[in-house]
């Protein structure tokens, strides 16, 4: 029998583990960084120094917290302000305030792929601000978004914030607003985030942190397959490695494995060869522009309203409408 078929019920986790570790050149979706450990790690990468993507954001956020919010605006029924990704949602407290001290007539609903994030969210929330309603949900990008049409039958604000459309290429990116630009009405509203091209070094730096966090993060895939798949993965055989090309604008990370090695994963019946400096590509942050904002947008459906950046501007925030 052939090892692929022994198994009949596999997750999707255990799916993409075998078909990225079976593929040549090697691949891991970022996505599954993101566990209780990789959340974690997340936070104090957005704490790092170099990383100056959530300190831009927050930026924005306290200087043009009024201006952004008008734009919401509702009629007396209200509105939903639905965010895809919402992590820790520390930014968007800052909007979440304004909101309930401007008086608006809103429900919060931050969706994640991780349980974990969603439930701590909703917590803290409750206990902050126990006047905000809150409805938290769990749930990977476009399946929520087949969700969303049935979700809300009010006006839609619906938040990707922290760059985090940069995690898919540009076609893959159009798919992705296209579907959401097909789950809005006319008056719905898309807030989104796109870090910006800018220092070539700057943007290696944010991604390739001397302390080494960022590492960590990147191979925490390899530690959830160890836990999860029973795999054997010596971390300290693979090293992280950071490029960007500023012509595209595409940051890529990548796991380097340091020596030929073979890494069991038991519960996929699979043997993984890996030759000295094969590489096993794990995250792309795409960076942006204007224009290719702009591009995006007109290739989705949408239009953009306004653009919102920091002082430095190294990131920005648009408001895009359906054209
Ligand atoms: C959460 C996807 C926006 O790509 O900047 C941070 C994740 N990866 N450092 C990003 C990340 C490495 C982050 N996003």
């Amino acid at each position: 029998m052939n090892p692929k078929d022994q198994k009949v019920l596999v997750s999707t986790f255990e799916k993409e583990v075998y078909e990225g570790l079976t593929a040549f050149p090697k691949y891991l979706s970022s996505k599954y960084f993101y566990d209780e450990v990789g959340d974690k790690i997340f936070q104090q990468i957005m704490a790092l120094p170099e990383y100056y993507l959530t300190r831009a954001e927050y930026e924005i956020f306290k200087t043009h917290k009024t201006e952004i919010i008008q734009n919401f605006d509702a009629r007396k029924e209200g509105f939903d302000l639905i965010e895809l990704g919402a992590g820790d949602g520390k930014k968007t407290k800052v909007l979440l305030e304004e909101l309930q001290h401007k008086a608006y007539n809103f429900t919060y609903m931050p969706i994640d792929i991780s349980q974990n994030a969603v439930n701590g969210l909703v917590n803290t929330l409750n206990v902050e601000m126990p006047e905000v309603k809150v409805k938290g949900q769990i749930g990977e990008y476009f399946e929520v978004l087949d969700r969303l049409k049935h979700l809300s039958n009010r006006k839609k604000v619906v938040m990707v914030l922290g760059s985090n459309i940069g995690n898919l290429l540009h076609p893959r990116a159009i798919q992705f607003l296209k579907k959401l630009c097909s789950a809005m009405h006319t008056d719905d509203l898309l807030f989104m985030g796109f870090d910006q091209k800018k220092h070539p070094q700057k943007v290696l730096d944010a991604y390739n942190d001397k302390s080494g966090v960022t590492a960590a993060f990147n191979k925490n895939v390899l530690a959830r397959i160890n836990k999860e798949l029973q795999g054997n993965f010596d971390l300290d055989k693979f090293m992280h490695w950071e490029t960007y090309d500023p012509e595209n604008g595409t940051a890529k990370s990548y796991l380097v494995s340091k020596e030929k090695q073979t890494v069991d994963i038991d519960s996929l019946s699979l043997q993984v060869h890996f030759e000295a400096w094969e590489s096993v590509h794990t995250e792309i942050s795409q960076k942006y522009d204007d224009d290719i904002v702009k591009w995006l947008a007109e290739a989705s459906g949408l239009k953009i309203v306004q653009s919102f950046a920091d002082k430095n501007n190294d990131y920005k925030d648009y408001i895009l409408t359906k054209a």
